[in-house]
């Protein structure tokens, strides 16, 4: 078993952007999340932006969007994309990313969170499938487990409606598997 690394997690500067590229070209060799990230760091943008640091080199990032539902006055978060660089993966780095996010879009307000992303990782967190409120664009039925959300809220309802989400994220690919 991989010793847990202790990492230094703080919001995101303007100046992260080329560690960045770096850790997101490592973590997703096959996808080309940066443009969406770029757009996603706009200032004004309504996300929470944290990297995670070890002797003061970034090893991982992850964003959080603030999102609204179809007809409902709740704010909910977008969790995504969260990416650890290969050598700092399995140490914990991931989760203390996490952990963060959700503590800050909590403070912000935000009932849930949502994520598109392996059930058997996001579970750990308290993640569960979502069927109440839809993603913006109609998942593929093999996704559906995929689609998860995490209440921020003890006892709350569970929300339903169609997540809306900024203008970063209204590209269908973003929700479609990646091409053969
Ligand atoms: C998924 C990812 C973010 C996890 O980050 P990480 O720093 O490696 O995660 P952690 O070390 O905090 O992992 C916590 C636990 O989850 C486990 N875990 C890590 N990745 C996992 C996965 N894909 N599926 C299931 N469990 C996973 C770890 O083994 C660890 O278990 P332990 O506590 O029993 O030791 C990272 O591996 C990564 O960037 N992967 C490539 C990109 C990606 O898939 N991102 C997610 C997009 S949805």
């Amino acid at each position: 078993m991989n010793a847990k690394t202790e990492s230094d997690i703080r919001e995101s500067a303007a100046a992260d952007i080329e560690s960045l590229r770096i850790v997101y070209a490592e973590a997703f060799p096959e996808e080309e999340l940066m443009p969406l990230v770029v757009a996603l760091l706009e200032p004004g943008s309504p996300v929470v932006s944290l990297v995670a640091s070890v002797d003061g080199a970034i090893v991982g990032h992850i964003l959080m969007t603030l999102c609204g539902i179809e007809g409902r006055s709740e704010r909910v978060a977008l969790l995504g994309p969260l990416g650890v660089a290969p050598a700092w993966q399995k140490k914990g780095v991931g989760t203390a990313l996490v952990a963060e996010g959700l503590r800050r879009v909590k403070a912000s307000g935000a009932a849930q969170v949502h994520v598109l992303g392996d059930p058997a990782y996001y579970g750990r967190f308290g993640f569960r499938a979502d069927a109440g409120v839809a993603a913006p664009y109609p998942l593929p039925e093999e996704w559906k487990t995929a689609w998860q959300s995490l209440s921020l809220r003890d006892g709350a309802p569970t929300l339903t409606g169609k997540l809306v989400v900024p203008e970063p994220w209204r590209q269908p690919a973003l929700w479609a598997p990646l091409p053969e």
